[in-house]
């Protein structure tokens, strides 16, 4: 079964074996397909026009199938892969083993944002960027040291939002001052989702973010947020339900997919659990260092 775990509990042999599943799709050029995928909606989803990935209610079930399709390709080159989440609200500090140089490595240096350690700075040989928005082509961080996000959303701020019992509301743009989504991406209230985005800065904080393979497990933990507060609300559903111009309601088709609809996305549990679901601890594939 697909069991997303945290990535703080993750052994040494799953982290590594993560890693060489990245690498590989990055050497085939599969990795790359998702980033030009993410940047090419992050442009066009826009407040007043057609929008599927962003600043809409289709945010999250989009983002579920991203990451799905992600981690299919992820298991075709190794079949125990999955995606591990990342828990900011716990781990939210540069020391943070996330960014250790058997992970993910570290935050980029202060003369141009280069990350220089683990498996994707530029010096390793691995990950050249190749969609980019500006001329480098390392891999930047600069982990706390955006003005806008010193510091990652705490528990409570993600308590606040699960609090919110309605999932969205007109006009379904990044404008809503009510609503789960809204809320949660961060463009109203203390700013979840897009703060860490910034928080990690570089290519995260820009259309290219999956560049950095934070992002996935980022959105593995915002997407595990989204089940967090269909439980928490059972009775509150995806909106909207009738046809909305410029919006994908709950049965219409999520570009550039013509076969997945936010209804399709609803129940995460067809495709994966989160150890979490099974009490805890969860039987990690223990032997930490194997
Ligand atoms: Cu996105
Ligand atoms: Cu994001």
């Amino acid at each position: 079964m697909n069991v997303r775990k945290n990535q703080a509990r993750l052994s040494r042999a799953e982290k590594r074996r993560f890693v060489n599943a990245l690498l590989t799709l990055k050497r085939t050029g599969v990795y790359d397909t998702f980033v030009t995928m993410h940047n090419t909606f992050q442009r066009s989803d826009t407040d007043t026009t057609d929008r599927v990935a962003h600043r809409s209610p289709s945010f999250l079930p989009w983002h579920r199938y991203f990451l799905i399709e992600f981690e299919r390709a992820l298991q075709s080159v190794d079949r125990r892969v999955t995606l591990p989440y990342w828990d900011w609200t716990r781990d939210r500090t540069a020391a943070s083993s996330l960014w250790a140089p058997d992970f993910l490595g570290g935050t980029g240096r202060d003369l141009d944002g280069q990350v220089m350690d683990g498996p994707f700075a530029q010096s390793a040989g691995n990950w050249d960027l190749t969609v980019r928005i500006d001329e480098n082509t390392y891999l930047r961080r600069a982990l706390g040291k955006s003005e806008r996000a010193p510091e990652l959303p705490s528990r409570d701020d993600v308590e606040a939002v699960l609090a919110l019992a309605e999932y969205d509301a007109e006009p379904y743009n990044s404008t809503c001052t009510s609503g789960f989504r809204n809320h949660l991406e961060g463009w109203r209230g203390a700013n979840i989702h897009n703060r860490v985005h910034l928080w990690v800065g570089g290519q995260m904080a820009t259309g290219v973010s999956p560049n950095d393979p934070a992002f996935w497990l980022h959105h593995a933990f915002v997407d595990k947020l989204w089940a967090q507060w269909q439980r928490r609300h059972p009775r509150s559903g995806y909106v909207p339900t009738a046809e909305t111009p410029n919006i994908v309601e709950l049965h219409g088709f999520m570009r550039p997919w013509n076969d997945v609809k936010p209804a399709d996305m609803l129940d995460h549990r067809r495709h994966y659990r989160f150890d979490t679901e099974f009490g805890f601890p969860f039987p990690y594939d223990g032997a930490a260092g194997r």
